[in-house]
């Protein structure tokens, strides 16, 4: 697969069939991503892995725990400006539309959101941390690390969704992996095969024209 075809294929996948990811195969995906790039060669990714009976036991353990807890870091910021608010708004509206659940119905939505905690029915997944030290320039070199990982993924015939929404549990995740506490959690990967039946997974994003966020100078 060309780099392009991989870039164009990969969509986030949130329904996954049953079929199992082996560790093997996702450890040479891992390795690959690692040849992403990062400022000073800091490579800052921590990852903790859940597969197989860790990955049962793991989605169980949330089920049993449900609890509130303080955000690891605002997803996103207050007031988020336009059009960047108005690009968020749509691909939710457009991913309740292909699930049938309206505004009105914030049980159903609610219910959908909460999915997100059992990585979309994926039997495998990685949480991705970082330490508290790293700023934003280490935070953007997480981006090429998961990128390069999904893209990779997506060569090999696995569908993948990252996940921010573990950010509103961290200390559930912290204290399951038993991630050191100088360490932060960035995000969770769902990893598996795409459920190709499910309506969810045919959504489409958009995305902002070359010309709205790119200058040419002349
Ligand atoms: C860092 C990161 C975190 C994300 N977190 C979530 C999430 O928690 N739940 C979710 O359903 N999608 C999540 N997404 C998927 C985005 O909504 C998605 O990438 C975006 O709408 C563009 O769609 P596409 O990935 O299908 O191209 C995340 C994506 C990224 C890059």
């Amino acid at each position: 697969m060309q780099v392009t075809q991989a870039v164009h294929k990969r969509s986030s996948i949130r329904a996954f069939t049953d079929q199992p990811v082996s560790n093997a195969l996702i450890r040479e995906l891992i390795e690959g991503a690692s040849r992403a790039p990062s400022g000073g060669n800091v490579q800052p990714w921590q990852l903790y892995v859940l597969n197989e009976d860790a990955m049962t036991r793991f989605k169980q353990h949330v089920l049993e725990h449900p609890r509130r807890e303080a955000p690891a870091y605002a997803i996103y910021p207050e007031n988020l400006k336009e059009p960047y608010r108005s690009a968020r708004f749509e691909v939710g509206e457009m991913m309740y539309a292909l699930l049938e659940i309206p505004r009105e119905d914030k049980a159903a939505r609610l219910q959908r959101l909460a999915q997100n905690f059992q990585f979309f029915g994926a039997p495998a997944g990685f949480f991705c941390f970082i330490d508290q030290q790293m700023g934003p320039p280490q935070w953007s070199d997480l981006g090429m690390f998961l990128q390069t990982f999904m893209l990779l993924a997506t060569e090999a015939g696995l569908a993948t969704c990252a996940q921010e929404a573990w950010a509103t549990k961290p200390q559930t995740v912290a204290e399951y992996v038993g991630a050191p506490p100088e360490s932060m959690l960035f995000c969770g990967m769902a990893i598996g095969y795409e459920d190709t039946e499910a309506a969810v997974n045919s959504l489409k994003s958009n995305r902002f024209p070359v010309e709205s966020f790119t200058t040419f100078m002349t």
